[in-house]
């Protein structure tokens, strides 16, 4: 292991070897497979943000804030708002976590143990975050999900010397701000521009060698020869982790092959370890340029450039200027380092990360896009970030997934054996192999793509918020209660899933927040082209519409609601925190917030007074329809404390007997 460390500064590190389909599909978060809002059942650009390399039909649309499809107008879009931790570095272990689960469906089987439970194949899964402060300066560079499926344009660069005013042009020309962002525009150029890593093993597989100017660029990888572009993402840096140069990726948890490398990824993600990229200036200035053709200490140096650290960082802490008061900063439990941020120039002072953590992938089938061993959904239990400033951060959660076999060493295969016919060297693994099995001498095809042999899945979330909490709530422990799937029986929403709450068996005690909130689309209408798979939107309620909202239920094998009299749901929670920021909310007006999913906020105008809730008020405006079309697709919701007890709860809608169960447990001790 000690070898594969040192090689990482000095040279690209040596991956191991992967193979096979295994598509990966975020639930909660949804995961948007690239999609943004469109109607049909296959998403409209698979290339739109990200590479994922899923089947087109998986994903979810972006969230809608109100009963209408959001549109062009990205303000009606909704960003699901999770409250960040509290400071629990200074408070305690299980004390001030926010709890959010991210679930998620693999195809081709993960996890398990080598002994008591063999699989056909190896896996590592890597979940990631990157965050933005709201106040980022100007609006091409805001994370956003975009009001349209068009992936955004790029001007490749055709001459070295190109200087300052003409980058920015070029930039300026390309970014879209009706487009989804996440990695910027300068990434990708960095990556087109910088050598690929070229001690990588690409078996057969024949890289595109020049990326216009002369070499063969970070975006050719061999999974993806031809250099394909989809979104800012760089291929190189998509294929492979960890990463040898700074990434916008903050760990959040690798899930690996082998639970003896967890020690490595402990000490070597780039959220503790600095990582490096080559500094050049533009021709003739002393300003510094943001991408450099050389991608390691020797080759930098020897060309002038300055091989230099980049640190990853939790947020920037501007408030300390100068390194002493910087290091010394230990505010809430932190460490605060000096250094540079990626894509800056300038050492600042920076909130450092801690390291992910490494643990075992949950156990699934292969070749089965499903559940675990306990019949539950693979999941990992995020505990949310706190940030020291206090700021609203915008932000993306994304998961990769690879599997391995063993029919070469994935450890010790470089490019030393990419298979070169004049230098007699023959690749371990070849396109389609043709095999022998002495059945007189009539050979087999074997199904082997180099390109996919050793193939990385990926998905990631809409941008969502992270707010700090209210005040008050700094100490408590909150758990996110929300809604995973969309419209349609079983076969019509595949490999996406049918409505459930998430988690749907909750259990916390009387000290403890939940966080009740969902979001849904209004455009989720299943039509053509469904690809692979059938359209439709069986359902109830108006075509296209996700809905949801929380009834209570006597119990789980039953489906009527309890009459609100005979409830005790609500008359047990206490409102720590609601969405519209009226006071005194009575149980009565909770339960038909919940069930109306925020259409009403009160039964009568007297417990509603004044405009701002006027229009929420029972009867008055709108009427709701019995299937809540017209109430809004998401809900911002409550944060609630119940008293001791089980309770049963159901959406009113989704629910359909035999069919669709969308019921939940809360259970508090
Ligand atoms: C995990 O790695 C260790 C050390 O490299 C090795 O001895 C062990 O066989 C590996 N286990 C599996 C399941 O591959
Ligand atoms: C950048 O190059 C263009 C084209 O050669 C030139 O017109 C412009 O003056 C240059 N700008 C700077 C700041 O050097
Ligand atoms: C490839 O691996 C071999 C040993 O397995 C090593 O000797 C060689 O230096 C490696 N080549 C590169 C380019 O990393
Ligand atoms: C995928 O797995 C291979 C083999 O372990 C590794 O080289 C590569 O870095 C992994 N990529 C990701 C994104 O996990
Ligand atoms: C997450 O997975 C574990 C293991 O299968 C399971 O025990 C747990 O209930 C799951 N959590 C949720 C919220 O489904
Ligand atoms: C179950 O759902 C399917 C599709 O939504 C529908 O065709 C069927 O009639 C439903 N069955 C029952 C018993 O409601
Ligand atoms: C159950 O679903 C089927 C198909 O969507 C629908 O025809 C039926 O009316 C539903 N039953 C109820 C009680 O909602
Ligand atoms: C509601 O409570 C009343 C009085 O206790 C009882 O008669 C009735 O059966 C209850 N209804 C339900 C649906 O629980």
């Amino acid at each position: 292991m000690a070898s594969r460390v040192t090689i990482l500064h000095t040279a690209c590190f040596l991956a191991l070897l992967h193979s096979c389909f295994g598509d990966v599909y975020f639930h909660n978060p949804k995961g948007s497979n690239n999609r943004l809002n469109e109607k049909s059942a296959a998403r409209t650009n698979a290339n739109r943000v990200f590479d994922s390399q899923n089947n087109n039909r998986g994903g979810y649309n972006v969230g809608d804030a109100t009963y209408k499809p959001a549109g062009t107008d990205e303000s009606l879009q909704y960003r699901m708002k999770y409250f960040q931790s509290g400071t629990f570095k200074q408070y305690g272990d299980g004390e001030a976590q926010s709890y959010l689960t991210l679930e998620w469906t693999n195809q081709h089987g993960c996890g398990g143990d080598e002994d008591t439970d063999p699989h056909k194949q190896n896996c590592n899964i890597v979940l990631q975050y990157m965050c933005q402060d709201e106040d980022v300066s100007g609006a091409t560079e805001k994370l956003r999900d975009g009001v349209n499926t068009n992936t955004q344009k790029f001007t490749a660069l055709k001459k070295k010397d190109e200087n300052l005013t003409q980058k920015k042009a070029r930039q300026a020309a390309d970014v879209d701000v009706n487009m989804a962002y996440h990695e910027t525009w300068e990434w990708y150029d960095k990556c087109r521009n910088r050598e690929r890593c070229k001690g990588l093993f690409t078996a057969d597989q024949q890289l595109t060698t020049n990326n216009g100017l002369g070499y063969s660029g970070a975006i050719y990888t061999r999974q993806n020869k031809n250099g394909n572009r989809r979104g800012y993402e760089c291929p190189e840096e998509r294929d492979y982790y960890p990463y040898w140069h700074p990434t916008p990726w903050k760990d959040i948890a690798i899930l690996p092959i082998n639970m003896s490398l967890c020690s490595y990824h402990e000490k070597e993600s780039f959220n503790v370890v600095p990582r490096y990229e080559c500094l050049e200036l533009y021709v003739g200035t002393k300003t510094i340029r943001h991408w450099s053709r050389w991608n390691n200490e020797n080759d930098c140096k020897t060309n002038g450039g300055q091989w230099t650290p980049f640190y990853n960082y939790l947020e920037k802490a501007p408030a300390y200027k100068n390194e002493a008061t910087c290091k010394q900063q230990t505010k809430n439990g932190y460490t605060y380092i000096w250094g540079r941020p990626l894509g800056e120039y300038t050492e600042q002072c920076l909130v450092a990360l801690d390291a992910p953590e490494c643990k075992a992938a949950p156990w699934t089938r292969s070749n089965h896009l499903g559940n675990t061993k306990g019949g539950r959904a693979s999941n990992y239990t995020w505990t949310l970030p706190f940030f020291p400033s206090g700021n609203t951060k915008q932000c993306v959660v994304r998961i990769r997934y690879n599997i391995s076999t063993d029919d070469y060493d994935p450890f010790n295969t470089n490019s030393s054996q990419n298979h070169n016919k004049q230098a007699g060297i023959v690749s371990p693994i070849q396109q389609n192999p043709l095999v022998d099995i002495g059945a007189g001498n009539t050979p087999l095809q074997l199904a082997i793509n180099t390109a996919q042999f050793g193939r990385t899945f990926q998905d990631r979330s809409h941008v969502f918020e992270l707010r700090p909490r209210p005040s008050g709530l700094e100490k408590q422990r909150i758990y996110n209660l929300n809604v995973r799937g969309k419209r349609g029986n079983i076969v019509q929403v595949y490999p996406a899933v049918e409505y459930d709450f998430i988690p749907n068996d909750l259990h916390v005690t009387t000290a403890d927040l939940v966080h009740v909130q969902w979001t849904g689309s209004n455009t989720h209408n299943n039509a053509a082209p469904g690809g692979d798979g059938q359209t439709g939107d069986a359902g109830e309620g108006k075509s296209g519409t996700d809905r949801n909202n929380i009834v209570q239920l006597n119990k789980l094998s039953e489906n009527f609601p309890v009459p609100y009299e005979n409830s005790t749901l609500w008359e047990n929670a206490k409102i720590a925190w609601i969405y519209h920021g009226k006071k005194n909310v009575s149980p009565m007006d909770l339960a038909l917030n919940m069930a109306s999913s925020g259409r009403y906020r009160c039964f009568t105008a007297k417990d509603c007074p004044g405009q701002k809730h006027a229009k929420y008020i029972f009867g008055v405006g709108l009427k709701m329809s019995s299937t809540l079309d017209d109430a809004p697709a998401s809900y911002e919701g409550a944060m609630l404390r119940f008293n001791k007890g089980t309770y049963y709860y159901a959406c009113s809608r989704n629910n359909n007997f035999t069919n669709r169960s969308q019921k939940g447990t809360l259970v508090v001790k």
